[in-house]
Parts: C-alpha cells; structure tokens; sequence
C-alpha cells in the first residue's frame, strides 16, 4: 500500500489556499527537512555525544541541553535557507530572528515560532520529546525588518501549526485550519507518509495528565477537579487513570489519540503557568481545536489571549472537550 508523502499531501491541499503561490507548501517542506535532521540525531543521542547539558543557560532560567541547541539550529538553518520565513521567534533566543536581512528572506511573508526540542527534561532518558512551530503570516508589506506587533498576533489568526514527535516512531501532525493530518516518517525513503488523515480528538476520555506534584499549590478548581477524576463512578469510567510524559508534546499526541485532558495550571514556581504561549500553549491549542477538542487558559480560550512579550506563559488546559468544559464547571463553582 503506497502511501501520500508530506510533499504530495501538502501539493494535493494546495487548492485550499487560492492566494498561496506555494510558499506555505515550501515553508512547511522546510520544517519537515529540520525534523528529519533532528530525528536522525534523536535516534542515536547516546552515540553522538549530543546529550546533556550545553553548559549555558537560556531566556527561561533552563539549563540548555545540547539537543536544545542542536535542533534550535537546524531548523534557524533550514527556515533560513528555505527563503519562505521572514522571522523566527524561538524558545532558545531572548530576541527574535529576524530574516528580512538576508537577501532571499527579505520579501518572505511568514514568521515561525518555535520549540526547537520540546521535553528536554527528557533526553537522556530515552523517552519521547517533540518539536513545536506555530506560523503567521506578516502583516506589514514584504522587505522591510518585522515589527513585534506582527509576531505577537492572537492564536486565532494562526496560518498553520503542528509538531513533531519523536517516539516509538517520528511522526509531523500539522493544520492549516482545514482539520488535522498526521505524517509518520519512513526511514527507509526519508519521507513523511501520511498515516492519520483527518485526526479526530475523542469528545470524551478517561486519561488525566498533571504534575501531581505541585498539588499543594494549583487552585482550588484544579484540586477539585483531580479527586472529581479519582472518584469512584461506574458510569462516567472513573476512576480516571492518571498518564504524565513531561514532554508536552507526547502528552497532547497521547491525547490526540485516545482522547483524555492535560492541564498545567499555575504553580508556586510558575506563577502563570510553565508553557509558553508563542510555541507550546497556541500551536497545540489550534491543533487540539481543529481536531474538535478545547484549549483553555482558565478563564479564556487560549487562541484568544492577546500576547505582549515573545516568552509569555500561560496556565493551560487542553484535551477532550466534554472534560475541559467539566474543569470549566469547577471554575465557575470557585468563583
Ligand atoms: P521544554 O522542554 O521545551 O522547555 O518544555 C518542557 C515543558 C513541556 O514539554 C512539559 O509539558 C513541561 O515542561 C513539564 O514540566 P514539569 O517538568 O514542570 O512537569
Ligand atoms: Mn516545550
Ligand atoms: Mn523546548
Ligand atoms: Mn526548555
């Protein structure tokens, strides 16, 4: 059974934007060429002497692993090359880049933020970590240097966003806001196949995924929610079981796929949450949406949260639809 690669998939799709003159096409095979490099480096990271610590410490207050860097520069390097990104907004830069002043990114119309490796707390331990982008289009004209209003637009006016997981086996999961495809890539031909069109999120599920360790410090709507998941009632399939990667990434695929609702609310260390909005909270949240489940901040609807700075946080609450509008009726009661 031969099966659509990315680049054909992305070429069939190209009807759906009537304006593109293929540069979106272009932008996401350039983004496929940097996951395919880092996936080969993930694959064999106890031999390539790429885990670990890099030994400097980035805009977060991390400890960069060397993969952090390693995957932040191949896909600067295949945006930059590919000539379609105009600015790149990534975990691993303080600033962001700009590309309008190499001269075959000057007329460029998207910009990218990134998650250049998602899960770093989880590399060395062989479990599995992704990488996150989130796409805009420009909103000033083409060739002059981007200004940070047109990097700090809403969710919502996303053009595309997807991930990459790098598992059991290394899949992309993109949207262009027309549903959710899901690429599974061949080693054998080095190319994404796709192998889950059309994903669809469960309405409900019966997986919780938190770090149970900041108990103590999550409002009182989270705590509540966490015993409403604990309780024993044979009806709704509670007890619920309780699954948590630590990498974003395979957390929401997990979700994805079997349905279920991840939360990182605020805590005592990250008083507005951990996940950044730019490139974790609203890349996954139009994704999780598209694919028919919710995205919230709490109050809010992440997609709708206007950003002010590159590296915002946000509490987050994501998944199954029926179970985040549960986790709202918590809020409302706490209110
Ligand atoms: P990153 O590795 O890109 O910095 O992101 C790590 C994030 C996210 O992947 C995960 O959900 C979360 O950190 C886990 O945080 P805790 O270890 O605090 O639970
Ligand atoms: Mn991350
Ligand atoms: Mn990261
Ligand atoms: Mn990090």
């Amino acid at each position: 059974m031969s099966f659509k690669t990315l680049g054909q998939f992305i070429i069939e799709k190209q009807g759906d934007f009537p304006y593109a003159k293929g540069e979106l096409s272009r932008l996401l095979r350039d983004i496929g060429i940097a996951a395919k490099i880092i996936n080969y480096e993930v694959n064999k990271a106890g031999l390539a002497d790429i885990l670990g610590e890099h030994g400097v410490q980035n805009v977060q207050g991390e400890k960069q692993q060397k993969l952090d860097v390693y995957a932040d520069e191949q896909f600067i390097q295949a945006l930059s090359r590919g000539g379609e990104c105009c600015y790149i907004a990534s975990e691993e830069h303080e600033e962001g880049i700009d590309l309008t002043t190499q001269p075959y990114s000057k007329d460029a119309k998207y910009i990218v933020c990134i998650d250049p490796l998602d899960g770093s707390s989880n590399i060395d331990l062989n479990v599995s970590v992704g990488s996150i982008f989130s796409i805009y289009r420009r909103k000033e004209k083409e060739g002059q240097p981007v200004a940070i209003h047109e990097v700090l637009q809403y969710g919502h006016e996303q053009i595309a966003a997807g991930y990459v997981i790098y598992g059991s086996s290394t899949m992309l999961v993109y949207t262009t806001g027309k549903g959710v495809n899901g690429f599974t890539l061949d080693p054998s031909i080095g190319e994404f196949c796709l192998s889950h069109p059309d994903m669809k999120i469960p309405e409900e599920g019966k997986t919780y995924s938190i770090n149970e360790g900041n108990y103590l410090r999550f409002p009182q709507y989270v705590k509540d929610y966490i015993k409403y998941c604990q309780m024993e009632d044979p009806i709704s399939q509670r007890p619920y079981t309780s699954r948590y990667i630590g990498s974003m990434v395979a957390d929401l695929h997990r979700t994805m796929i079997i349905g279920g609702i991840f939360l990182y609310p605020e805590t005592q260390q990250y008083p507005q949450g951990k996940l950044r909005l730019l490139y974790e909270c609203n890349p996954m949240a139009f994704i999780i949406e598209q694919a028919g489940g919710k995205a919230l901040s709490g109050q809010e609807r992440i997609l709708d949260i206007q950003p002010t700075q590159l590296h915002q946080r946000s509490p987050i609450v994501i998944g199954s639809k029926k179970m985040v509008e549960k986790v709202e009726e918590f809020l409302m009661e706490n209110e």
